[in-house]
């Protein structure tokens, strides 16, 4: 989670009276709101509202978007390139999931159209990865500035609107969570901070800095996602009328590059480059960074094999210095079981080099990964051969 963060005024304490002059029916009060992001027990904001936010006029089905999955014969190595793609819809129905499990979907997203009314996950955790494009995530907690490798992490029930700027057409890798998106354990000293040593710091951390009160009377409606189903409320006022809160639960950018990469002597393990998990799942940012310096070392990762384990890589920018034939956009997906490794040539040719301009982002599952129609479509049936050229 998050640091702790608190803007706008608040009463002294939780639970109390936040008075104001007046107010919704003269009530002269601001309404609690309490969000959690697992049941009770885990981290949670308290929000002050104009009005009650439970004031919802009509309540519609909405369609469905479900997720078709290709049944694979054989276990295999797959590298699907999602370069060329052009999708419809917006940043909520323009999605093409490419890899699902229980735990996570894994999808590509260059939205043609404007957003057309606010959204909300109602049982998934989003980190939208901001290959390109830039705008504002807008949501009760105020506004989020949002740039090119910025990983926008929104926690599940935030209702939002994603406002691009019209100069750059964005694309986007959507990842949706099951579970509860956080920063590793391992990150953390006993105190709750991010430790030194850990690959970054709460000021790499972007939350909203004010509040941004939208005071409408007027319906609003709002799409809800739970799970492929989609239902339309439409609010009585809109949802944006927080005047004040804090908590832990609110959602944050935060940059690949600003990621600080850990190297070492000789080649360290794919953890290092861990950013974020979940429940079932790793986030792992391979950022620019100097190589090994043993005057033997070899400078791309040892073959190995995925052992309970799906790994998925989206590639970014620059070289990637174990792969050959990848390009922009690539997603690999090396599954349990069967070994992979640096093609051959690049560790030859990396011998020389003392440092790396790539950027990846890596998906680690527990449980294996289903492809989906799209995914088959784009997908390379020779990759499995390419160690052999
Ligand atoms: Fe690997």
């Amino acid at each position: 989670m998050p640091p702790y963060r608190k803007l706008g005024p608040l009463p002294p304490k939780r639970h109390i009276a936040h008075r104001r002059e007046g107010g919704y029916r003269g009530e002269g009060i601001y309404y609690e709101e309490v969000v959690t992001t697992a049941g009770f027990g885990r981290a949670y904001s308290i929000c002050y509202h104009l009005r009650p936010p439970t004031r919802v006029r009509n309540v519609e089905a909405a369609g469905t978007l479900p997720i078709e999955t290709s049944t694979e014969f054989e276990l295999r190595h797959h590298h699907i390139r999602t370069n060329d793609f052009q999708s419809e819809g917006d940043v909520v129905t323009g999605r093409l999931p490419l890899l699902v499990n229980d735990d996570v979907i894994i999808a590509r997203c260059r939205p043609a159209l404007p957003q057309s009314e606010l959204y909300r996950n109602a049982t998934a955790d989003e980190v939208i990865f901001v290959h390109q494009g830039q705008g504002t995530l807008q949501t009760m907690f105020g506004v989020v500035p949002f740039r090119a490798f910025d990983y926008v992490v929104i926690p599940r029930c935030t209702t939002y609107r994603l406002e691009f700027d019209h100069a750059v057409r964005p694309d986007l890798l959507v990842i949706e969570a099951t579970g509860t998106v956080g920063i590793p354990p391992r990150y953390l000293n006993p105190d709750g901070q991010l430790r030194m040593g850990a690959p970054y710091s709460e000021r790499d951390l972007h939350g909203p800095t004010e509040v941004s009160v939208i005071d409408k009377e007027e319906d609003v409606p709002v799409l809800i996602k739970d799970g492929e189903r989609l239902t339309r409320y439409t609010l009585a006022h809109h949802p944006f009328d927080v005047v004040g809160w804090d908590g832990m639960d609110y959602p944050f950018t935060f940059n690949a590059d600003d990621f600080e990469p850990i190297t070492g002597k000789v080649h360290q393990p794919p953890p290092v480059h861990q950013t974020f998990e979940a429940p079932g799942f790793v986030i792992c940012t391979f950022a620019p960074r100097m190589l090994d310096t043993h005057p033997d070392a070899i400078k791309v990762p040892y073959a190995h094999s995925n052992v309970q384990a799906d790994e998925v890589l989206y590639y970014v920018r620059g070289h990637f210095g174990s792969r050959r034939g990848v390009d922009r956009a690539s997603i690999t997906l090396h599954p349990r079981g069967i070994p992979h490794g640096p093609h051959p040539g690049t560790i030859v040719a990396s011998r020389e080099m003392t440092r790396t301009d790539e950027l990846a982002v890596m998906i680690d599952t527990v449980r294996p990964l289903a492809l989906t129609r799209h995914a088959l479509e784009w997908d390379d049936p020779q990759y499995p051969y390419s160690w052999l050229e």
